[in-house]
């Protein structure tokens, strides 16, 4: 089970004197990729937009060190003092994150090695391993020195370890890799008969002797074992998360009162780092997140907002990266729509971002992301782009009671878990259609489609305040999960959970006995065998529903077991397909297949109408307005955002209109948002 740390929670150190609430405004700042008589230009245009910070020389480790034994850091700080001069103030990277040629030339052994044996060569970025002894030591004297140069300098509001750990070089399979892969497992396990036993070694013959044969998960004649695999997804995790202590080590001697961040990738199919359990490593947490275009694109964000929300424990956080409009990573990367800057931007802020900032400040002329927006443009700040940077500068601006709120919890959950993730996932499975993520994200569609706000949050999290808890895969699941499952249920909580649920342990073993092992006597069925659906084919249940990619043979085994639908065709015909069984003052319901967003919007209805949670909005904003609610001593904040291209009327939805991306029209004293625009409403603090 995935710990939560709780963050220790020191926000950005504006500069000295300046108590007034604000959000922060800025972007990645890469000064180095233009001349100096731009720079002026820059804070000229930054003040202009309203940035007030900006993350600077994340990948400046060659021009500040440019050869072993030389450094130059007056460029640097020049731009130190032009922003401090300017207001703007800066979250410092450790410039870590990309190594120079001479260092790669003088130690090819920090390149990462693939699962199939392949180096990943110098030539783009994040070549380096996380477990290499030789890069840690360069890394961090490259941290020692940037942090005693700038400890006092006034601009310095936060430190920015490295960039995206994890992006390019989570897996790394090198020798230094199998080195710390042993001493994790060591550290873990204690013993070779632990390790044995939970690696399952009697299977195939794999039995250890010896911590020297244990190797990292490397390209094999067959399927490589499946522990051994989640193990390494852990130390993965881990050793990437090692690298930010080590850095963050170095800052809090040097500079012990400026606040530490690193930007996690809360987003989409990255998943290589259980940031739940980084969150306590970092001061505040920070996040990139990019919208991928389609059906689910802004359910997709608003999931991934939330979700930060949930590690960070509903207080403030920093998004550090997305983007002004189009990517250049994507297959095509399509430019944003008027109105979906500011959206995209607001939705975070609704789900507790109290930074906004953008790759980047000014687009590249030249290299690999020359193509990506910026906040200004190739065409220069007479543009679309600049003018809708500018505007929502002071939109949030104009935000800045929100600043410090902290996101008002939900009455329902979505309970999100890495290892679920990681191990469901996994290879010599019952099917290889599995996709976790979007079993997830489907649910969260479909409250976003009843206009039902629901928090996103790791399993770590104490569940006790909701009233309904979606667990959608749950894998994984522990004896202490399922303890604590039993009792959300037991006191009063709705616990809704699906296929391929409560299978395994921490080890990855099977629950024996009959599935869903872990759950099996919390929701009163029994199932002896997996039925997968083939690719393509879909079965009906009796509801109309049409379900897809996974059936189970369920049965019943308590008397108080509703059946909520039954399959109306295929293998299963008239076993139950959707079960609910009231228990204690709660209930513990189970959805075997998988239904989809809209066929899920009702079944979630039903479940949602016996747990007495009911949507905030009114019926003609329901699956338009994605709401969300941040809260301080006095007031709640409504961040209204209209998902669609068309007008939306709020009907008796009240508050003072703090601010607007775009003005909002008023048609017989109802507010009528406009499409894809976002309101902020401040109304009087409610107790629900
Ligand atoms: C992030 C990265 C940025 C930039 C951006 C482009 O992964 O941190 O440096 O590459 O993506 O979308």
């Amino acid at each position: 089970m995935t710990a939560n740390p709780s963050p220790a929670h020191r926000w950005i150190r504006w500069p000295a004197g300046d108590t007034s609430p604000r959000l922060g405004y800025g972007a990645d700042y890469n000064p180095e990729q233009w001349p100096r008589e731009v720079w002026k230009d820059d804070i000229r245009l930054m003040r202009e937009a309203g940035v007030n910070i900006v993350s600077l020389a994340i990948f400046s480790w060659a021009r500040l060190q440019p050869t072993a034994d030389s450094w130059d850091f007056g460029w640097l700080d020049e731009v130190m003092d032009l922003l401090h001069a300017g207001g703007i103030a800066v979250d410092l990277a450790t410039a870590t994150a990309s190594p120079p040629p001479w260092l790669t030339a003088l130690h090819p052994e920090i390149l990462p090695v693939t699962r199939t044996g392949e180096t990943l060569w110098p030539g783009a970025r994040q070549h380096w391993r996380p477990t290499s002894p030789v890069f840690r030591t360069h890394a961090l004297r490259l941290v020692e020195e940037l942090a005693s140069r700038y400890a006092n300098h006034s601009a310095l509001a936060a430190w920015h370890v490295s960039n995206e750990l994890g992006c390019h070089n989570v897996y790394d399979y090198s020798d230094d890799a199998a080195r710390a892969f042993r001493i994790w497992l060591r550290e873990r396990y204690g013993t070779l008969d632990a390790l044995n036993h939970a690696w399952g070694t009697a299977f195939w013959s794999q039995h250890y002797s010896d911590w020297e044969q244990l190797l990292p998960p490397r390209l094999a004649a067959s399927h490589p074992n499946p522990t051994q695999q989640l193990d390494f997804k852990r130390f993965s995790s881990d050793a990437l998360r090692d690298h930010l202590r080590a850095e963050r080590a170095v800052l809090s001697q040097i500079t012990p009162d400026v606040p530490v961040t690193t930007n996690f990738m809360v987003m989409g199919e990255t998943r290589g780092m259980d940031y739940a359990s980084w969150a306590g490593d970092v001061d505040f947490v920070s996040n990139d997140h990019y919208v991928h275009p389609g059906p689910q694109g802004l359910d997709e964000l608003s999931f991934s907002a939330n979700l930060v929300s949930g590690i960070a424990g509903h207080r403030p956080w920093y998004l550090m990266e997305h983007s002004t409009s189009a990517v250049n990573w994507q297959h095509v990367n399509q430019a944003k729509l008027p109105g979906e800057l500011a959206r995209d931007s607001l939705l975070h802020v609704g789900h507790g971002a109290d930074t906004v900032a953008f790759f980047q400040w000014r687009q590249s002329a030249a290299g690999a992301e020359k193509y990506h927006s910026a906040m200004v443009p190739h065409a220069g700040p007479d543009s679309e782009v600049f003018r809708a940077v500018t505007a929502l500068g002071r939109t949030l601006q104009a935000l800045a009671p929100v600043a410090g709120s902290t996101r008002k919890p939900a009455r329902a959950g979505i309970v999100f878990d890495w290892d679920s993730w990681w191990t469901a996932e996994h290879d010599s499975h019952p099917t290889a259609l599995l996709r976790y993520r979007q079993e997830a994200l489907d649910w969260y569609s479909a409250f976003l489609a009843l206009g039902v706000r629901a928090d996103v949050v790791p399993t770590g999290t104490d569940f006790s305040g909701y009233d309904v808890l979606v667990a959608p895969v749950l894998h994984v699941v522990p004896t202490e999960l399922a303890e604590c499952l039993r009792e959300f249920v037991e006191t009063g909580g709705h616990l809704v959970t699906t296929y391929f649920s409560g299978i395994v342990d921490q080890h990855d073993h099977v629950h024996l006995g009959g599935h869903p092992g872990a759950l099996r006597d919390l929701l009163g069925i029994r199932i002896e065998e997996f039925a997968p659906l083939p690719e393509g084919t879909e079965v009906r249940l009796d509801n109309g529903n049409r379900a897809t990619l996974w059936t189970d043979a369920v049965t019943v085994t308590a008397p108080d077991v509703l059946t909520l639908a039954r399959y109306a065709d295929g293998p299963q015909t008239g076993r139950p397909a959707l079960t609910r069984r009231a228990v204690g003052t709660g209930s513990a319901a189970y959805v075997s297949t998988r239904l989809g967003p809209e066929q899920l919007c009702g079944v979630l209805a039903q479940l949602l109408v016996a747990a007495g949670v009911d949507s905030e909005l009114p019926e003609a904003a329901r699956g338009r307005v994605d709401l969300t609610v941040r809260q301080n001593g006095g007031a709640d904040f409504w961040f209204l955002a209209n998902r669609t291209d068309a007008p939306v009327p709020l009907p008796g939805v009240e508050g003072e209109l703090l601010a607007a991306s775009a003005e909002p029209d008023h048609q017989a004293g109802t507010v009528v948002l406009p499409p894809r625009a976002v309101a902020v409403l401040r109304r009087p603090r409610s107790a629900a």
